[in-house]
Parts: structure tokens; sequence; C-alpha cells
């Protein structure tokens, strides 16, 4: 896989942006640096990363062929890849919808895609992906934890960095073949708060309970609510409070 290492820079995702206006990239090129100072997250937060402390990468992905129903396949294959390689390390390893990375119940990390779309497919794919490995001063999210908190295993960061990118590159070359449904159904066993009740919120900021019971076919939340419904909640429109 073709690897850019990078010292220090404001966003591996901008980066990558930039560098596919200027050159033709291979597919699944990985820009990875060492100190981030201007990442983003999900919602517009903003996402550091530390320097021996944290994996800030993105990874490249062209000539997709994703039906924009299916595009919550890249968020699966994602989470799961890292989360496999995240429990190498340490037990209690899970997902959360949509795209986060936790151990007992803390976030250790996020994925934060940008597509590119064109008709009704998804082309290319900018996947960014920032871990937490060693504890570092995590102001922006509420309820971090790091993968060294949780391993009795002494991490090295390159060789975490190394197997991750194997998984991730392996990950995303099957990612096409395997169906929707599959790759839903190893994500629900992963999932956080699945048949649990737990309490979320609404955007507009109202809270409810409920009882997470999986995903549904085009990516949704599938919540029962307190009177036995299920409710479907696209991106942005929910949030499980950690
Ligand atoms: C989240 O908010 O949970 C998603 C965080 C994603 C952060 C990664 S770090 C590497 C890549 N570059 C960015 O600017 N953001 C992503």
């Amino acid at each position: 896989m073709p690897l850019i290492y990078l010292d220090k820079i404001s966003s591996t995702n901008d980066y990558l942006k930039d560098l596919l206006g200027k050159e033709m990239l291979q597919d699944n090129t990985f820009v990875v640096a060492t100190e981030q100072t201007a990442g983003r997250g999900q919602m517009g937060n903003s996402w550091m990363g530390s320097k021996g402390s944290s994996i800030s990468l993105s990874i490249y992905k062209k000539q997709l062929k994703i039906p924009l129903k299916d595009q919550f396949k890249i968020a699966m294959s994602i989470s799961l890849a890292v989360r496999q390689v995240f429990a190498l390390f340490s037990e209690h390893v899970m997902v959360k919808w949509p795209n986060d990375i936790l151990i007992q119940g803390k976030k250790a990390g996020g994925i934060l895609i940008e597509n590119t779309i064109q008709g009704n497919e998804i082309t290319s794919s900018v996947i960014g992906i920032g871990l937490n490995v060693f504890k570092f001063s995590m102001p922006e999210i509420t309820k971090a934890t790091a993968l060294s908190e949780h391993s009795k295993l002494a991490i090295k960061l390159d060789y975490l960095l190394e197997i991750l990118m194997i998984q991730l590159d392996k990950s995303l070359t099957e990612m096409e073949q395997i169906s929707y449904p599959s790759l839903k159904f190893s994500y629900e066993s992963q999932l956080f708060g699945l048949g649990v009740v737990n309490t979320f919120k609404r955007s507009n900021q109202k809270s409810f309970q409920g009882i997470i019971r999986g995903v549904s076919s085009n990516g949704a939340l599938i919540i029962e609510n307190q009177e036995g419904l299920k409710e479907f909640f696209q991106f942005k429109e929910v949030s499980l409070k950690l």
C-alpha cells in the first residue's frame, strides 16, 4: 500500500484531499501524521493528534461503486477493522454507532468519512481515523480513554500502526465483495448498547429512554422506545450519551 508519512500536519484528511486535486493517487493510499494540529472530527468538532500518543491517519479509497443506500458499509468495515486490531491488546472493545471505537464504554477513537458521490453511487472516499493509544489531554472528547489504559501488553505505536494498516487495507479491499447483511451482522455483534436500556438525545435536545435493536438496511440506528415502538435514526438525529 502507498504510504505518505508526515511529521506535523493540520489534518490528514485535508492534506489528502488537497493532494487529490494535484496528483493521481493509487487506491488505498495511506497518509499518516505523527502530530495533527487542526484535525476535524464528526459534527464539526475538532480532533487533535498528539505526538507519540495517538494515531492520525487517512486513507484514499478510489474506484468505488457503492450504492448510496449501502454507504454505511464503509463505516462498518472500518469500525470493525479497528476494533479487531484493538481487541488484540484489550478486552471490552466495541463499536458505537455510527463510527466510534469504545473501550469499556469510553471513546478511544473516531472515524470521519468524506465521500465523493456521483449519481446514486459513492465513487471514492477519504477515510480519516483518529485513535488514542496513550493517554494525553483530550478536552474535546467527553469520556475519553486510550488503548494503553486497558492493555496488559507493552504497546509500541509503530507496531500497532503497522498491523492496523494491514488490517484496514485488507478490510477495504474486501468490503465491496462482502454483502451488506453480512457486514451488518458482524457490526451488530460488536455494537455498544445493543439490547440494553440507555438514555438518548434527539437532535432537538430532548432526552428519551430506549434500547438499541440494531442498524437498518440503510445504516439508520434502530431504537425501541418506551412505548415498544421501533424508531429509525439517521446520522446526527440521535446521540447516545456515554
Ligand atoms: C470523531 O469525531 O470521532 C472523528 C474523528 C476523526 C479524526 C481523524 S484523525 C485523522 C483524520 N484527519 C482529520 O482531520 N480527522 C480524521
